[in-house]
């Protein structure tokens, strides 16, 4: 089966298949061709160029995409979309004033949220997350990481990791796997860090091995939560069962975890909303992508994670959405791209880059997604009709998006 897409204003993010992702002063090219087309076969891209070489309309699915741009479709690679129940009353306490360490002090937060998916059924979590899945994947996104961590039980995290394979095992587009082995203390193990950590690392992990349920390993490296010794004794752990680390880190203290991180080789390295020089010198050099999570800061109103000062440096950033009850709790990846432009100075080029092909990689799927490709998955995003694609940021709040095309099909 072929579609051929036709008269595309404007085909962006092509690639070759050696780009990785871009960094730096590259971050501002998007690579495009105007007045294109593409061709899909068997839920791939199969060629692409101007129209003077448009292959014959005969025997294809044909979309006239004049006025239209064409894109990957968003690769989201920091998500907890998994989640039970909500926390709206903790928005209230915190319009009325409370902040959100406050917040998490008297016992909400993560362990508010972890109470709630402690009791709830995995069919319940499924269908609770299934519907924001199917949200997100309207909204464009054509790839997403999901991590666990509500759990705080060995049991608990095992239930979420199920729910995640399921949802990847029943969806169409790629879904990587996360096990968030630290994420807050929970009570019982208030004054025995080592106790829970070891808890949680022998108990799930070899079952994770056997199911076969995450490819990667996360922590939260923060004051009160985990420290970058904590940090490193949980990746240390998950060498061994092959897992690559992400973390979370420099959220509100830059503590000294993005030095770990580098160390253990992270694939990412997620929110540093708070960077210092030490921090960005570490980076470079490395393979580690920076993640910022711009839909955290806005909810929370906290720093922006300074995108400038990262690509200033030469190094590449990505941008994700952090979609979670407390922190973020949208997963619309548009208000993402809008968001990293108005409030991080991100040109509308660098944001585009960030939230595909620089998300691809942060989730080690550089390979399938991210880049107009020959060989990619056909997960698109066919626009409105725009003048040209800064109105994607520029238009924040409307929906700039036609339709939604997974492995070339409309969704
Ligand atoms: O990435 N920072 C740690 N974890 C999540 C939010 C956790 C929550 O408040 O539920 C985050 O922002
Ligand atoms: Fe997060």
């Amino acid at each position: 089966m072929q579609t051929l897409f036709t008269n595309i204003k404007e085909l962006l993010q092509i690639r070759e298949a050696s780009v990785a992702f871009v960094a730096g002063a590259d971050m501002n090219i998007l690579p495009a061709i105007k007045n294109a087309f593409l061709l899909v076969e068997e839920g791939r891209i199969a060629a692409f160029g101007s129209m003077e070489s448009c292959p014959t309309l005969e025997g294809k699915e044909v979309v006239d995409a004049t006025g239209k741009m064409l894109l990957p479709s968003w690769c989201d690679s920091h998500t907890h979309l998994v989640y039970a129940g909500n926390r709206e009353e903790e928005f209230k306490d915190r319009i009325n004033g409370l902040s959100y360490e406050e917040i998490a002090n008297k016992g909400g937060g993560i362990l508010n949220s972890a109470k709630t998916l402690q009791a709830t059924s995995a069919e319940s979590l499924y269908q609770q997350s299934k519907v924001r899945l199917e949200e997100v994947m309207r909204l464009g996104t054509g790839a997403l990481e999901i991590k666990s961590g509500y759990g705080l039980t060995p049991e608990a995290e095992l239930k979420m990791l199920r729910v995640i394979k399921r949802l990847q095992e029943e969806t169409s587009i790629p879904i990587k796997a996360t096990f968030l082995a630290a994420h807050a203390l929970p009570e019982a193990f208030k004054s025995n860090k080592a106790g829970f950590l070891r808890k949680m690392l022998g108990e799930v992990l070899p079952v994770l091995k056997a199911e076969d349920l995450a490819s990667a390993i996360d922590v939260f490296c923060e004051t009160g939560y985990f420290s970058p010794e904590d940090t490193a004794e949980v990746l240390q752990a998950a060498q061994a069962y092959g897992l690559v680390p992400k973390i979370h880190v420099n959220q509100f203290n830059a503590i000294g975890g993005v030095a770990v991180g580098v160390q253990y080789n992270a694939r990412s390295v997620d929110h540093l909303e708070i960077l210092t020089d030490a921090d960005v010198a570490v980076l470079q050099g490395s393979k580690t992508m920076p993640v910022a999570l711009p839909g955290c800061s806005f909810f929370l109103g906290i720093p922006y994670t300074p995108a400038r000062k990262i690509i200033a440096a030469g190094l590449p950033l990505a941008l994700a959405s952090d979609y979670n009850p407390g922190s973020a709790p949208s997963g619309n990846m548009n208000f993402i791209v809008s968001t990293a432009c108005i409030h991080m100075k991100m040109t509308p080029e660098e944001a585009i880059n960030a939230a595909t092909i620089n998300g691809a990689y942060a989730m080690e799927l550089e390979q399938e997604v991210g880049s107009i490709t020959v060989g990619k998955k056909a997960n698109l995003i066919l626009t409105k009709t725009l003048s040209s694609c800064t109105v994607l940021p520029y238009a924040f709040g409307s929906s700039n998006i036609e339709q939604v095309y997974i492995n070339g099909k409309p969704l």
